[in-house]
């Protein structure tokens, strides 16, 4: 047997006992005619004590081990002189009577501890290191406790788990496909799903009632921390459901996991339409856990001669309380960071409220005291408030005072890890238009339904279109979103049309959807959650890779066993994939 126990079980309780434990050595101490070792397993570390009366051979033993050697030591259980509080076995340590060493180890690259010296791309390419860290290591086993939360939830309330296949048809909505050739049908290929979402409609039509998977989504897009090419969905879909039972069922799904994760008990989801999020927050995911909303101004400015408000289609601004005191370097470096190509604004504009309740601003020049003091009204800004401007045009303008916004809340220390403020985002535009492909785009998929009231827009004012769509929020990151599905053909096909689908294409695509809708397709909708995201949130991190076994890096590598790579041109010929390898440098 390896072991009797793990290295994280042994207490005071077992004080006497013969134990047999295995592990890798964490660390190694020797003094004088003594020896101790840390074994570490999944579960914790346990020391192990060569010391009183040790055999002479089982000291030169212990002490022909390194880190990350796998051993197996039997021996007593002895309460420990020098205890550590700080390990939940820190009062009790093996004094060992036999000594195996199953497997030796070369130096890992990098430290397993806690805080390694590793960088990046490193511990990437040795991930199987990197797990054995304690703080990576959690991150898995957080995932697994949620994935597991999340599979008894939805089970208790009726959902069944049925899998949908990975090699499916290309579609061009949406984000790239990753596409797989076929071998068997020359020039032909599958694609992998971007979502299982299509597949999931139909377990509808077939009656499944309430479907739920846990799945891998494959998307060829740019990477971010919160993006990764292959990621995990809990994807959900419930028939004769409006949007009001999927908002609240998976509301409770969302409360039931910051429950039991934090113990946190969270009250009814705010809800907001999306042009409210994007007048008051500039995005479509707006962070609720500080204010700073903003406040347009451009009634307020309007006539006034600074040429920047008056040619702006927008005039809109934030008070950051408690901030007057920012220094002319600090209002530099605000000014520099709206002004990066990516956000490319041509200036910031402040206004102070002293102690005193006197108001200044970076352009006195054109407004006077009785001007500022309508934009102190207007903020209601309090004596120490620094209200920051930006101008120009609307999207453009929103966005980077949302990126400012998120900017110094982060520096303020407002985005506190630990606090969940969650929101439903509802309401979506239906469409959005393509300036480059100068057509319509379907916002969330082509499977939404338009609000019914909203149907006679569609000839009119297709960009009026609202759907029923929504987004769940958490933080500031989507980690949620869908939709009440069509599961009419007319309108399935008119949504076809809109987005410049010819019939003949259409029906080349999506013709087993539309087919399926016409042998009595019930009323349905659902949802699919970011599982990455969701967990990652739990654990206080919005960076993704960590909570992923082995995830691909920014550049979309799996660096550990170097894919992508080239294949081998016989198998290039199989696959009728005409092209001639280049040599590797
Ligand atoms: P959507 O495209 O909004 O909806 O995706 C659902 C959720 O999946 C997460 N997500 C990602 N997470 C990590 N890496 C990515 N590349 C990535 N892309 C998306 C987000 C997002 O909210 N079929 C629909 C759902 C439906 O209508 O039911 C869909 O896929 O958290």
């Amino acid at each position: 047997m390896y072991r009797t126990h793990t290295c994280g079980e042994l207490r005071l309780s077992h004080v006497g006992q013969t134990v047999t434990l295995s592990g890798w050595i964490q660390r190694r101490r020797d003094f004088g005619g003594m020896s101790f070792l840390d074994l570490r397993d999944r579960y914790g570390l346990t020391q192990l004590a060569f010391n009183e009366g040790i055999d002479a051979q089982m000291l030169i033993a212990a002490r022909a081990v390194n880190r990350e050697f796998v051993v197996q030591a039997i021996g007593t259980v002895v309460e420990r002189e020098n205890k550590n509080p700080q390990m939940p076995t820190g009062e009790v340590e093996i004094r060992v009577t036999a000594f195996h060493v199953l497997n030796a180890a070369k130096t890992p690259p990098f430290t397993i501890e806690a805080e390694t010296d590793g960088g990046e791309e490193l511990r990437m390419k040795y991930r199987y290191l990197d797990i054995r860290r304690a703080p990576v290591r959690e991150k898995l086993l957080l995932r697994n406790r949620i994935n597991m939360m999340v599979r008894t939830y939805l089970n208790d309330l009726g959902f069944a788990d049925v899998e949908t296949p990975f090699l499916i048809k290309s579609t061009p909505e949406g984000a790239r496909d990753f596409v797989v050739p076929s071998r068997v049908h020359h020039g032909q290929f599958y694609a992998l799903p971007q979502s299982p979402q299509t597949f999931k409609q139909l377990l509808m039509v077939a009656g499944m009632d309430r479907y739920y998977q846990i799945v891998r989504c494959f998307r060829d897009e740019d990477l971010r921390a919160d993006r990764q090419p292959e990621f995990t969905q809990i994807d959900c879909e419930m028939a004769f459901a409006e949007q009001e039972d999927i908002l609240q069922t998976f509301e409770g799904l969302l409360k039931h996991v910051i429950q039991e994760v934090h113990g946190q008990t969270i009250g009814s989801i705010p809800r907001m339409t999306y042009d409210d999020a994007m007048r008051l927050y500039g995005n479509d995911k707006p962070d609720i856990r500080f204010d700073m909303t903003f406040v347009e101004m451009n009634a307020l400015v309007a006539g006034s001669s600074f040429p920047v408000f008056d040619h702006a289609e927008l005039v809109v601004g934030i008070k950051v309380a408690g901030c007057a005191p920012y220094t002319r370097k600090q209002l530099d470096a605000l000014t520099d960071y709206v002004k990066r190509p990516q956000l490319g604004m041509s200036g910031l504009i402040w206004m102070k409220v002293d102690e005193q309740g006197q108001a200044t601003s970076s352009v006195n020049k054109f407004f006077d005291e009785p001007a500022l003091k309508n934009w102190v009204d207007a903020f209601d800004a309090q004596a120490g408030d620094l209200v920051l401007v930006l101008a120009g045009g609307a999207n453009k303008t929103r966005k980077a005072l949302s990126e400012l916004r998120m900017h110094l809340a982060e520096t303020l220390g407002l985005r506190k890890p630990d606090v969940f403020a969650p929101l439903w985002v509802l309401d979506f535009p239906l469409l959005e238009w393509g300036e480059e492909a100068g057509r319509w785009f379907a916002m969330h998929h082509p499977f939404t339904s338009p609000k019914p009231e909203d149907i006679p827009l569609i000839d009119q004012d297709p960009g009026a279109v609202r759907a029923n769509a929504y987004d769940l929020v958490l933080n500031g990151n989507e980690i949620g979103g869908g939709s009440i599905r069509i599961h009419d053909r007319a309108l399935q096909q008119r949504m076809f049309d809109l987005l410049g689908f010819s019939k003949e294409e259409a029906l080349a695509q999506f013709g087993f959807l539309m087919n399926a809708f016409e042998y009595g397709a019930p009323p349905h909708g659902g949802i699919a959650f970011g599982f990455d995201r969701l967990v990652a949130l739990m654990g206080g991190d919005e960076v993704i890779r960590d909570y992923i076994a082995f995830p691909k890096n920014n550049a979309g590598r799996d660096v550990m066993i170097d894919a992508p790579s080239q294949i081998n041109p016989t198998q290039l010929t199989e696959l009728s994939l005409g092209i001639t390898p280049e040599k590797p440098a």
